[in-house]
């Protein structure tokens, strides 16, 4: 946040607390921690960090004897951040920012995944740096002092020098840098993670769609604009100062200086430069914490484009077919060598070790056994000293599933977490694990954080069997259908007016069975709780093969039946169920591959899916059951984010 005008400390304070306050909705408040930073007239920095919720920051600020709140400042430049974990526990020493430093030399804020950090921390080490926290970004400011004080010449500027450092980065980032070298000036950067500028000029832009004019004279400088301004991630955090809004490219450097903005380009960047423009933002603060959508569910059904993407991120390569799972890595020769692997968890999470236990039987040739987590333990199931124990949570604080793994722990298994929340029960207290990093999720009913964790297994999947000879065409062809799976979800989202137009017809009934066997069992179960949670509605996931020995008794003409019928292995099956719901007088939705017209002629009504890898198709045909249940829900009256009686995190047994 830079202003040219002169202000109290307290009103820099005050607007950072508030922006941060804003992106509370996000779910950082459980999981994030967050800091504010000015620097005063002297240009020394000063950093304050908490756990916690934003209101913990503002108690701290007050507390701060040294600090002159009420001191004008000329020159000033604040930023603050919230974090939603990814390395490292929520604590304030990994909180940002991370400096080089304790004299704050350099400072940086970021967002995003650094994967080469491991390397740098190494290689920063070794240099005689010392770390203090456990996160990827304090590599950052730490290799910026690096690069400083080996420069070779003293006019370094402060994007050069910020330009040399993302030189060296890997992985998505959305940077802001502040040095005391630099008074009066910050740089901010982005590749893969979104960044956004707030500009305040009434006078000069009032226009939309300004494109920026590039400037000539000095190569890769774009474009200067003056008063400036803020530079932030998600948007909702800037509504309240000005709707007048400039997205920064990949690899785009911009400074802020005495109120002004450059950008400039990385040089060396292949291909046309895109124009800036400035947006106007339409959208009321409500309407950003939600985005377009009507509730957090529906918005995180649309998310699972790039949810799944971020759980790929920086994982898997796709031109070598490896995938390295980082927090599985020291442990990979123990897991191989187990006699069989659990996989336990609740609810959905129980519902993503159905989804992939096929091809985790595939591919690692271990025998799998799934559980929920409460029947585990009411089994005093036997666990043994050479057992695998997986541990699948969206919220890492389940307590079922967190007894199970302590009861496992005993029993001397090896645990592995698959959550998606860092320095959560379960992520400290496995052995080892995987973050799904589907963002956070706010819909009691969960959707995108079980096809992240669908996504986190198959990729466990494939880093088991990298060295299996005979495995490496089937290997191939999953690794393909990963890469092109955002774009396959893209597609089944686009159905949703069709779906819609199937739940004006269905949202009166009492009753939705759901139908399918196979790769498709999971969905099943999952569509069928889905329905359940929020529509009230009684439904039942049915295993097709069990059709015969009892649901074939439910089947009439007025019992709503969705059936799942892809080309797969169990394609002849499926349609031997069809044949008996049909000839009972059934009327059944189904969800089929595109051009099927065997299946089609036979249906009351079909959604046609993208053909994908056999057990990637689940991913697929999960997420109209996601959009039917919502749809349903919205149609009988009911709050979809917060159905009654039930909890986003069951902390009780
Ligand atoms: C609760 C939620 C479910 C969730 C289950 C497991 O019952 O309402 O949506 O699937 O807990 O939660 P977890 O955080 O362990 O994945």
């Amino acid at each position: 946040l830079n202003y040219q005008v002169t202000r109290t400390r307290k009103e820099i304070y005050e607007t950072l607390v508030k922006g941060l306050l804003r992106l509370e909705y996000r779910g950082y408040d459980s999981a994030g921690k967050t800091l504010g930073l000015t620097t005063g007239n002297d240009n020394t920095i000063c950093i304050i960090k908490t756990k916690g919720k934003v209101k913990a920051l503002d108690e701290e600020l007050y507390k701060k004897d040294s600090l002159d709140l009420e001191e004008k400042l000329g020159t000033h430049f604040g930023i603050a951040h919230t974090r939603w974990a990814t390395h490292g526990e929520p604590s304030p020493v990994n909180s940002h920012p991370h400096r080089s430093d304790k004299g704050n030399e350099f400072v940086v804020i970021h967002n995003g995944i650094i994967t080469n950090y491991k390397e740098l921390r190494a290689y920063l080490i070794n240099k005689g740096y010392e770390f203090e926290s456990e996160t990827d970004t304090e590599v950052i400011p730490k290799l910026t002092k690096y690069v400083y004080d080996n420069r070779e010449n003293d006019g370094i500027t402060f994007s050069t020098l910020v330009e040399r450092v993302i030189l060296q980065l890997e992985g998505a980032f959305a940077l802001v840098f502040k040095s005391w070298h630099f008074p009066g000036e910050a740089v901010s950067t982005r590749r893969g993670s979104p960044l956004l500028i707030g500009v305040r000029s009434e006078q000069e832009l009032t226009t939309d769609n300004i494109p920026i004019q590039y400037n000539s004279g000095e190569p890769g400088f774009l474009s200067a604009l003056h008063h400036v301004h803020s530079l932030i991630s998600p948007h909702s955090a800037i509504i309240e100062h000005t709707n007048k809004v400039l997205y920064l490219e990949d690899n785009d450097i911009a400074v802020v200086k005495a109120g002004k903005l450059s950008i400039l380009r990385v040089k060396h960047q292949v291909g046309e430069d895109p124009v800036r423009a400035i947006m106007t933002l339409q959208m009321e603060l409500q309407q950003i914490m939600k985005g377009n959508f009507d509730a957090f569910m529906q918005k995180e059904i649309f998310e699972q484009p790039e949810s799944v993407v971020n759980t790929m991120r920086g994982r898997i390569c796709f031109d070598s077919n490896t995938v390295i799972l980082g927090g599985l890595k020291d442990h990979l020769k123990e897991i191989k060598r187990c006699r069989r692997l659990i996989v336990i968890g609740c609810g959905t999470s129980f519902h993503a070790a159905v989804a992939t236990r096929q091809v985790l039987e595939e591919l690692t040739e271990l025998s799998v056994m799934v559980e929920l987590a409460s029947d585990f333990l009411d089994r005093n199931t036997p666990v043994f000293r050479d057992d695998v124990c997986f541990f699948i949570s969206q919220s890492g604080e389940t307590a079922d599933t967190l007894m199970a793994l302590r009861y496992c722990k005993g029993q001397g298994a090896l645990t592995v977490g698959v959550t998606n929340t860092v320095g959560s029960s379960i992520c400290r207290e496995t052995d080892c694990g995987v973050h799904v990093n589907a963002g956070p999720e706010i819909g009691v009913a969960s959707t995108k954080a079980y096809t992240s964790q669908f996504v986190a297994l198959i990729m466990f999947a494939l880093m088991m069997s990298e060295d299996r000879l005979s495995r490496q065409q089937r290997r191939r062809e999953i690794i393909e259908g990963l890469r092109v799976l955002p774009e396959l979800i893209k597609k089944v989202l686009a159905l949703d007016k069709k779906i819609k137009a199937i739940a004006d017809e269905l949202y009166e009934q009492k009753s939705l069975l759901v139908m399918g066997r196979g790769f498709h069992y999971a969905t099943c179960l999952e569509g069928a709780l889905k329905i359940k949670e929020i529509t009230y509605m009684h439904s039942e996931g049915i295993l097709a093969g069990e059709l015969k020995h009892g649901p074939l008794a439910l089947i009439d003409k007025d019992m709503p039946v969705i059936m799942i019928i892809m080309r797969d292995a169990c394609y002849t099956k499926c349609q031997n169920a069809l044949q008996q719901v049909t000839a009972r007088s059934g009327r059944p939705i189904i969800l089929c591959c595109q051009d099927d017209p065997e299946i089609s002629q036979m249906a009351y009504h079909t959604i046609e899916l993208p053909h994908t890898v056999d057990c990637l198709q689940g991913i697929l045909s999960v997420i109209p059951l996601q959009l039917l249940s919502f749809h349903l829900a919205v149609l009988r009256g009911y709050d979809v984010d917060f159905p009654r009686n039930l909890a986003k995190s069951v902390t009780v047994e």
